[in-house]
């Protein structure tokens, strides 16, 4: 019987207590959890010797294998070329990018432990789903070891455009290495484009009329998959959160006030400086909303050995500091600064007690909270999405407020709009989102995705 292998850097252990924040994890666990599977990854630990042999593991219907990395392998391939290196240019940050060869060998060399300790655990039957940019060589890694089974790979990320993305010394290695997949997957159409004319302009690849790209001695379809939620457990969790202790002490405090809500990993791609600049340009501008609405920021910390993760942290707790003090009262704080995590069902009622949902990414490649607001909003009284037109979710979510999260001013105004939209444009806008949100579910990303592999031209030889 056909078995999907998933391979991730990150791998949600049902067994771990705290919510792991991160729209990878979260899908993927959702998205095995129907059919079943194996699970490859990191395990999340930090040990003297990289594993020799995975920790095997059954949840249900999936198996968990993970691999312990050592202080070297994390400090090279993960802090170091995935969120130093890729992620930053994937991000359009190329001035918070760093490049060194040490960093660049380390992800080489995970990546091909990671190939070789996955190797025996494959079965002729498997579809192996690679996911993100942590591994992308992977698949090549897998060809050479003489794996013929088929191999998709999903990017999360956005794909930068060509002028952006050769600054990385690597580029072209990085672009070969897709071509060793039989199907690729992106978020939006200007990832898609963009992978298009690297494989073009840059590598003297082409692009078939079908959508196949012919390139680097392969043909493989290219394509794009927007990731969604699983929307009944969200839509059911909302509904049934006014039981959640937590839930009624939100309501118990911001009973006399109205809440905008932001949730997002501590990251400098989300737009955090930004939206509380704007938040504070929105208390100047519209003093009547002083003391009657407040902005509840959830933050987690992520990343937290890497330097530019540090520097954003105290950025945002000056920034915080610096708001509060400006404008609180005796009786009301308008920023809330939160670093912890909490858990979805948790996440679901503050989305739905919040009359505001705010995303605001400088760059995205699909952002799942706005998903998440829409689907857990009361349909007759729902609350108004403010969301980048630079989230991958903006192209989906076109009944959103949209906004450009560097035009501080023009954001201030959208949330003065949002906050004075009438009922009826609210719950018109609300019918458009839940209807995208439901149309481009995680059942279909993962179904639509399964579907290309199975259908995609086969070129390793046999
Ligand atoms: N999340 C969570 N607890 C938190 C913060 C976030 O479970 O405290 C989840 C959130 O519900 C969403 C995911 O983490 O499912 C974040 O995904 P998104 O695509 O928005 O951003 P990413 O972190 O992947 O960049
Ligand atoms: C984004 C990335 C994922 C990653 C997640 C959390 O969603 O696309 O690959 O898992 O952030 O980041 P972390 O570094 O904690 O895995």
């Amino acid at each position: 019987m056909r078995r999907l292998v998933v391979v991730s850097n990150r791998v949600a252990l049902p067994d771990e207590g705290a919510a792991r924040a991160g729209g990878l994890a979260v899908a993927l666990q959702e998205a095995l959890q129907q059919n079943g599977g194996l699970w490859f990854g990191w395990s999340g630990r930090i040990t003297p010797q990289s594993s020799d042999s995975p920790h095997i593991r059954q949840f249900g219907q999936v198996t968990f294998a993970t691999l312990d990395l050592s202080r070297k392998d994390h400090a090279e391939y993960y802090n170091g070329y995935a969120n130093r290196s890729l992620w930053p240019v994937f991000h359009y940050r190329i001035d918070l990018a760093d490049f060194t060869r040490e960093n660049y060998q380390g992800y080489l060399r995970v990546n091909t432990l990671f190939a070789e300790k996955l190797r025996p655990l494959l079965r002729d039957e498997d579809e192996i789903w690679v996911h993100d940019y942590h591994l992308i060589p992977l698949g090549e890694e897998l060809r050479r070891l003489g794996i013929r089974q088929r191999l998709g790979f999903f990017l999360h990320t956005p794909f930068p455009a060509m002028e952006v993305l050769v600054v990385l010394p690597s580029a072209s290695r990085i672009v070969r290495s897709l071509a060793a997949y039989d199907v690729v997957g992106f978020q939006t159409a200007a990832d898609l484009r963009a992978f298009h004319d690297h494989v073009t302009l840059e590598s003297a690849g082409e692009v078939l009329s079908n959508g196949l790209v012919r390139g680097f001695g392969r043909t493989l379809k290219a394509d794009v998959f927007p990731i969604g939620i699983d929307v009944g457990p969200m839509v059911a969790a909302a509904e049934s959160a006014h039981r959640l202790a937590s839930t009624r002490r939100l309501r118990r405090n911001f009973s006399e006030c109205k809440l905008m809500i932001g949730v997002d990993r501590l990251d400098y791609s989300k737009g955090l400086p930004e939206r509380f600049k704007s938040f504070e340009r929105f208390l100047e501008k519209y003093p009547a909303w002083r003391g009657k609405v407040s902005l509840m920021q959830i933050a987690p910390s992520s990343r937290a050995d890497v330097p530019e993760y540090m520097q954003i942290r105290r950025q945002l707790e000056a920034e915080a500091g610096h708001i509060n003090g400006r404008f609180a009262e005796f009786d009301w704080t308008p920023l809330h600064y939160l670093n912890s995590s909490y858990q979805r069902q948790t996440l679901a009622g503050f989305y739905r007690f919040s009359q505001i949902g705010v995303v605001s990414p400088l760059r995205d490649g699909m952002n799942l909270v706005a998903k998440e607001y829409v689907a857990a909003q009361n349909g007759e009284d729902p609350g108004v999405l403010v969301l980048s037109r630079f989230a991958g979710a903006a192209r989906e979510l076109t009944s959103a407020l949209q906004i450009n999260p560097y035009d501080l001013e023009g954001v201030a105004d959208a949330l003065a709009r949002a906050l004075d939209m009438p009922i009826e444009e609210r719950r018109d806008r609300w019918q458009d989102l839940m209807s995208a949100v439901r149309t481009g579910s995680l059942d279909h990303w993962r179904d639509s995705f399964l579907k290309a592999l199975t259908e995609a031209p086969y070129t390793v030889e046999t």
